[in-house]
């Protein structure tokens, strides 16, 4: 049983998956299923704020993402700024923290701007925290962790960089949001079995839920499925039940 039975899990990631085939299963275009799947990220945030969830990362768009066509990376983009824009009164009604985890510097300038004006406006919001994993991957952060880390330890070690001997404690300072605690469950929409790149550090002992429902026809109750799943699991952490 999990540690404690029933609990809700502090931090949920989904990856959310599945937006092209819901659309093409009914015929059409790929950029319908995300402005569907957009539709699904704000029923599920509001039932996770509600079922007292206090951090929920979203897989938004990948690094590998940059591989689809410009037409739709350029929707998507598009979407995000609706939505970050669109739900500022929600944010504010339920003290939503928008975050982000990713590399911002490879984002267009005027989603990054968007993103930060959200983080900013929000940022004293004492309710569910939200972080959007945008232009995120699990390797480029530990990467981009890893370097900082180096840059940092180098310029104050008296050996210089020779003497350089990189700890937990140092990479995990600098990944993307530090404070953030690691995710207890990890959910994946659409049936695959893969991380894709997502929370490669954070998610080393997180609990894993597939649902074999594309993104967009995801609800709160699909939440709630996946949380009591959650709640049976054992989670031993590499020790043994005593
Ligand atoms: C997830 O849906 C959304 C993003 C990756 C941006 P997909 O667009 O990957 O949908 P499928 O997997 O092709 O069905
Ligand atoms: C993972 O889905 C990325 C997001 C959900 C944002 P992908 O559709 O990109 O993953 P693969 O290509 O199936 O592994
Ligand atoms: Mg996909």
């Amino acid at each position: 049983m999990n540690t404690e039975t029933g609990s809700v899990p502090a931090h949920v990631g989904i990856i959310m998956d599945g937006n092209g085939r819901w659309a093409r299963g009914r015929g059409m275009v790929r950029t319908q299923g995300h402005l569907e799947g957009l539709k699904a990220a704000k029923r599920v945030v509001k039932a996770a704020s509600d079922m007292g969830i206090s951090y929920l990362t979203l897989y938004t768009f990948s690094t590998e993402n940059w591989k689809r066509t410009a037409e739709e990376v350029g929707f998507i983009m598009g979407l995000v700024k609706q939505y970050l824009r669109g739900e500022l009164d929600f944010y504010r009604e339920n003290r939503v923290r928008i975050r982000h985890a990713g590399d911002s510097e490879g984002l267009p300038p005027d989603i990054r701007r968007e993103i930060e004006d959200a983080c900013e406006d929000t940022r004293n919001f004492t309710g569910m925290q939200v972080i959007l994993a945008l232009n995120y991957g699990g390797r480029d952060e530990i990467i981009r962790a890893v370097n900082r880390a180096w840059m940092f330890k180098s310029s104050g070690s008296p050996g210089g960089a020779g003497n350089l001997r990189l700890r937990e404690g140092d990479i995990r300072q600098y990944l993307d949001n530090p404070d953030v605690p690691d995710p207890d469950l990890i959910v994946r929409t659409a049936g695959e079995f893969r991380t894709s790149n997502f929370l490669l550090w954070e998610g080393a002992y997180a609990e894993y839920y597939i649902s074999g429902k594309f993104w967009p026809d995801w609800t709160g109750e699909d939440l709630a499925l996946a949380l009591q799943s959650y709640g049976k699991r054992e989670r031993r952490f590499g020790g043994i039940r005593v």
